[in-house]
């Protein structure tokens, strides 16, 4: 039968096959040694022994894996890749000794990206988010989820949501939006958190709920997500925010436990919120909440990592609490400027325990069901898309072991190659690096 293209003769191929993997299931890779990967019309039509599935295609094109391990491409289930500027001098003062939390107390930290990305034409935002693309892709992020929250007032939020919607049309990146108008307190509501919580509940998402019945009806709805913190919002606006969102028939996120254990964790369980991102300082019946329910543990160890601070998620304690676990970059202008997966996962080894076999399937299958993608993307199992990565390593236990260099040599994004030999081949307007 003819396809478009067989990657084949690859040391390991692993498949990820059989859906999340929850708790002490973390891991399961389902490798098959000296594998092939057959791709039609940018979907997997079957994955086997090289032998086996080259005697069944005729490929028009061919990737040679020889030596090499084949993977999913990455999910990124945590980003926030739409912002103007930088906050470099931010860094230094951290260095010197202040805080995170009190940089945003001060008027900077989220609010000064706010400034940047409220004065940005949708251009200018798209171009700085697509040089930060090409990255992601370089490093094999083949799918990312991508938050407003720079924009804290409809037309900026809106804004950047039509920039998520343009540049995931541009591909060859699946972005997956989410809505974050709550990610911090507007300089016009200060002082009134309460007044910006009901403007979100009452003005913004209904407006939200119809522009895209209007604009994009064929579209999954966006996640509607809360910085639920000290600082940001407290957990009795957070569960106003979360409960207005799912009203509406949004899916739900939230920002949980990063600096202080408010209780969000345990209320994105109970209100069946798809992720709950952060838990760094999660109450242990929040844990045991978490393991109960559906709802995918986000963990992003770039974070504590980026703000040199000394607590990660507890990953063993979800574990055992039966829960899903994911991970993600975070990828934000503040706390955790890392446009590369596998740095999350070499950290997640080190600082939260994890094994190169959990890292990689909290990296894919279940990064891909903390975005409600399971079901098309996230390992390499018939009719699924055709997202996967040639890298350039003869055993899946490099991934995790090295860190800081580029490993990637392939990435193809339905059924296209975009990266060859470590370099992107795939046309935006301004690529460079
Ligand atoms: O996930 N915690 C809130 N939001 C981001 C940081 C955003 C920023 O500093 O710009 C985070 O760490
Ligand atoms: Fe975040």
């Amino acid at each position: 039968m003819p396809i478009d293209l067989l990657v084949h003769s690859a040391r390991q191929v692993l498949t990820l096959a059989g859906g999340p993997q929850r708790g002490s299931s973390l891991g399961r890779l389902g490798i098959i040694e000296d594998g092939a990967v057959a791709i039609d019309a940018g979907k997997i039509v079957a994955v086997g022994d090289s032998s086996d599935v080259r005697g069944r295609f005729q490929a028009r094109d061919e990737l040679d894996a020889t030596d090499r391990v084949v993977t999913p491409g990455w999910v990124d289930p945590h980003t926030h890749l739409v912002w103007a500027g930088d906050r470099a001098e931010e860094f230094e003062q951290r260095q010197a000794g202040v805080s995170y939390m009190d940089i945003l107390a001060a008027g900077g930290g989220i609010l000064s990206t706010v400034r940047r990305t409220r004065a940005a034409s949708p251009e200018d935002l798209a171009a700085q988010t697509t040089r930060r693309i090409t990255r992601m892709l370089t490093y094999g992020t083949t799918t990312a989820e991508a938050k407003t929250g720079y924009g804290l007032a409809w037309e900026p939020e809106l804004k950047t949501l039509e920039v998520i919607l343009n540049l995931d049309e541009k591909g060859p990146i699946e972005l997956v939006p989410t809505f974050l108008a709550a990610h911090a307190l507007p300089p016009e509501f200060e002082g009134r958190p309460n007044d910006y919580v009901d403007e979100v509940i009452g003005q913004m998402l209904p407006a939200l709920l119809s522009w895209w019945r209007q604009q994009v009806p064929q579209r999954p709805r966006p996640f509607v997500d809360v910085f639920c913190e000290e600082g940001a919002f407290d957990l009795a606006q957070s569960r106003r925010l979360l409960e207005g969102a799912r009203a509406l028939g949004f899916p739900l996120k939230i920002h949980a436990d990063e600096f202080a254990g408010l209780g969000g964790a345990g209320l994105a369980a109970e209100l069946g919120a798809v992720s709950a991102d952060h838990l760094v300082h999660t109450p242990a019946r929040d844990i045991q909440a978490l393991g109960a329910s559906g709802t995918v543990a986000v963990a992003l160890p770039c974070t504590p990592f980026g703000l040199s601070e000394p607590d990660y998620t507890p990953a063993r304690a979800l574990l055992e609490s039966d829960a899903l676990l994911a991970l993600a970059t975070d990828l934000n202008p503040g706390t955790a400027w890392c446009e590369s997966m596998p740095f999350a996962m070499a950290l997640a080894c080190r600082k939260m325990g994890l094994t190169p076999a959990q890292a990689i399937a909290a990296a894919t299958i279940n990064a891909a069901a903390a975005i409600g993608r399971q079901d098309q993307i996230g390992s390499l199992e018939p009719d699924k898309q055709a997202d996967l990565l040639i890298l350039d390593v003869p055993d899946y236990r490099h991934l995790g072991y090295r860190f800081g260099a580029n490993l990637v040599a392939e990435v193809v994004k339905r059924g296209q190659i975009v990266v060859a030999r470590g370099a992107p081949i795939f046309e935006l307007d301004n690529h460079s690096l």
